[in-house]
Formats: structure tokens, sequence, C-alpha cells
């Protein structure tokens, strides 16, 4: 049959927001797992909709781990940023997250055609080019790489609706400020990932912006 598209995808958010939940309920039901555990680092994932298909970058949102994020951001096409409804007192950190996230200089190094792509011991991608060196030019081609310069679509979930004291996606958005984002494509949806409720329409707004 035809060959989907494939897309790359950085999922991130705090810890316990329900990431890797929301990842897990995309999946095909017989490659679902059930017992879901806080990510270590992060794990790659991957998912089908009708036209693509998706690898996911499921990023550990604990803090510990969220200065690896920014060393991801060039592999990704898209965002699913995903927030907790319920946890009120956190929401401030959340917003810092995506301030910080949306406001990323780039300083990566850039990787040509020919370049190839290896782990270091921290995990992290790097780019080996010829005999093994690291690609010469580096933090000078901001404009093609950093997140401010990039068209990113951001999909976000306000996760846990399902919750009492969730607050609503509308109320998230305000405390995320999420109408000053002018130069990006975005969407938020309420959902419950317990449920599945809510994620397909998120996930058939990405699809619309990734074609
Ligand atoms: P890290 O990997 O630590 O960054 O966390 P995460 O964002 O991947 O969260 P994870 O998917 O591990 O979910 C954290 C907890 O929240 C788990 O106990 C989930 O069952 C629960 N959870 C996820 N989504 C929902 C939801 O929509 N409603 C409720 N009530 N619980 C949820
Ligand atoms: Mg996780």
């Amino acid at each position: 049959g035809l060959k989907k598209k494939e897309v790359h995808v950085l999922c991130l958010g705090l810890d316990n927001s329900g990431k890797t939940t929301i990842i897990n309920k995309l999946k095909p039901s017989n490659a679902q797992t059930q017992d879901i555990v806080p990510t270590i680092g992060f794990s790659i994932e991957k998912f089908k909709t009708s036209s693509l298909s998706f690898t996911v970058f499921d990023m550990s949102g604990q803090g510990r781990y969220r200065n690896l994020w920014e060393h991801y951001y060039k592999e990704g096409q898209a965002i699913i940023f995903v927030i907790d409804s319920s946890d009120k007192l956190r929401m401030v950190v959340a917003k810092e997250e995506l301030d910080t996230l949306l406001n990323h200089p780039d300083e990566r190094e850039y990787y040509n055609e020919n370049s190839s792509l290896g782990f270091n011991s921290m995990g992290y991608f790097k780019c080996l080019h010829g005999n093994d060196s690291l690609v010469k030019f580096k933090g000078r081609f901001s404009s093609l790489l950093d997140i401010k310069h990039r068209r990113l679509p951001i999909l976000f979930f306000a996760n846990k609706m399902d919750l009492r004291d969730a607050i609503s996606s509308v109320k998230v958005s305000q405390l995320l400020s999420l109408e000053n984002i002018k130069d990006k494509p975005w969407h938020i949806c309420a959902s419950d990932a317990l449920k599945g409720e809510g994620l397909q329409e998120g996930v058939d707004w990405l699809q619309d912006q990734m074609q």
C-alpha cells in the first residue's frame, strides 16, 4: 500500500502530566502497555494516523531531565505539550518551561546532508561527519534550527479533565498566555488520557498541520 509520510514529534510537559499515557493510548490496542511508569530520560515511540506515521520523542518531565529537552528540539517537526489541568500549583512552572522552549536560541550544531547520527555517552544525538569528527559548523544557523524561527505546530493537551479539580482548557490557555503565540500554529484540547477522550481531536489537528 501507500507509504505514510513520516513525521517526528517531541512530547513535552511536566512530570506526571500524562505524556506517556497519551502516547500509549494513540497506539493500536494490541501495542499498548498496561503499566506506565515515570519516564527516565526519554523514550522513542511510534503510532500511525490515517495519513502519517509518527515517531515521538516522549521526554521525561522530571526536573532533573528537563535540560535534555533542548538537545532534541532539532529532531522535532512539531510539539505535543501536555499539561495536568488539576495541578494548579505547578501551572506557573509549566508556563516557565513553555516560555523557555519558545524563546530557545539556537546553539545546536548544524548537520549537513553527508552526516550520520550517533550517540554520545549521555545518550544525546551527536552528529558524526566523515571520520568521526563533529560537524564543524556550530551555532551560526539559528534560523534553520531553533524553535523561535521555525513554523512548529504546537498541540496542547489540557489533560486530566476527568479530575474534579481540573480547570477548563480555556483557563489553562489563559494561565499559559497561549494567545501570545503568534508565530506558530497552536491548538489546545481538553483530554482524559485514561479514557482516551480528546486525543483524536488533537491528533487530527496535528495531522492537518503536517500534511
Ligand atoms: P513523566 O514520564 O514522569 O514525565 O510523566 P508523564 O507526563 O509521562 O505522565 P504519565 O503518563 O506517566 O502519567 C502520570 C500519572 O497520571 C499516571 O498515574 C497516569 O495514570 C495518570 N494520568 C495520565 N493521564 C490522566 C488523565 O487524563 N486523568 C487521570 N485521572 N490520570 C491520568
Ligand atoms: Mg512519561
